[in-house]
């Protein structure tokens, strides 16, 4: 009997995280102003929250708002704050109903103490839901998050020789959520632009030059069937490069 192939390749990623770029040039292609364009990438994020669900994506993470975001012009910066608070008032009810888990990483302490106390709100309401676990990543910043974690882990009195890399990742925001499978950039530019750089570590990537607005359920589907394709090898070999004892793990 042939050998089980120890390679690892799962058809639906458990984790996927999203870089949603292109929301401005969308709304510049119509001539109309970028705030328009993050509010389209609102509705078009509702959708794909809704298509997790359906296929089985149980973790997913979104860059909502970066530590670098602060220097886009005011009115830019105040609009993004109103959508996660209308996002908030708007979806909570129903994302409650559809068993999604929020949580947040990041900083929340720049943030309007109301606006604040909404997010821990959402997140308390949510937090026995275990259908989808979705992170928002609002004035958040992947080497921020790791100076944190150092600074925590200092204050805790951790030993030099007792730092793992468990023991990052267990200071980290992410804290309790696997490591993405599947990071997801749209708008076609090769960046990480800070996005969970430690997490990230041995994730697929999927680029796509369609803008965030417009990178629909179908668009999705094709970012998970490409990822379905590909062999995991976490720096290792598979049995198909001569590597038979390769654990994926
Ligand atoms: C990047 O596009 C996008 C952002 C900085 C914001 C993303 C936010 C949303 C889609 C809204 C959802 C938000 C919440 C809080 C749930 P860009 O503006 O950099 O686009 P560009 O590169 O074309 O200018």
């Amino acid at each position: 009997m042939a050998k089980k192939s120890t390679a690892s390749r799962p058809r639906i990623p458990t984790h996927v995280a999203i870089i949603m770029d292109g929301n401005g040039r969308w709304a510049l292609a119509r001539g109309l102003p970028r705030l328009v364009g993050h509010r389209a990438g609102t509705e078009n994020l509702r959708r794909i929250i809704t298509a997790c669900v359906e296929f089985g994506v149980k973790y997913l993470t979104i860059y909502a708002f970066s530590t670098e975001n602060w220097g886009r012009p005011r009115e830019e910066v105040e609009g993004l704050m109103n959508i996660l608070e209308d996002v908030i008032d708007r979806e909570l009810a129903e994302l409650n109903k559809e068993g999604v888990q929020l949580r947040h990483i990041g900083r929340l302490e720049r943030l309007d103490p109301k606006l604040q106390e909404k997010v821990m709100e959402a997140i308390e309401l949510t937090k026995h839901n275990d259908r989808l676990v979705l992170s928002v990543a609002f004035n958040y910043g992947g080497r921020d998050e790791i100076v944190f974690a150092i600074q925590k882990m200092i204050k805790d009195g951790i030993k030099p020789d007792e730092v793992s890399s468990d023991m990052v990742s267990h200071y980290l925001f992410t804290a309790g959520v696997p490591d993405p499978d599947l990071i997801i950039r749209t708008s076609g530019e090769l960046r990480v632009s800070n996005f969970l750089i430690w997490q990230g570590a041995y994730s697929e990537w999927y680029v796509t030059s369609v803008y965030w607005p417009d990178f629909n359920k179908g668009e999705f589907r094709k970012a998970l069937d490409t990822y379905g394709q590909r062999d995991r090898r976490y720096g290792g070999l598979t049995e198909m490069d001569g590597g038979k004892d390769y654990n994926a793990g």
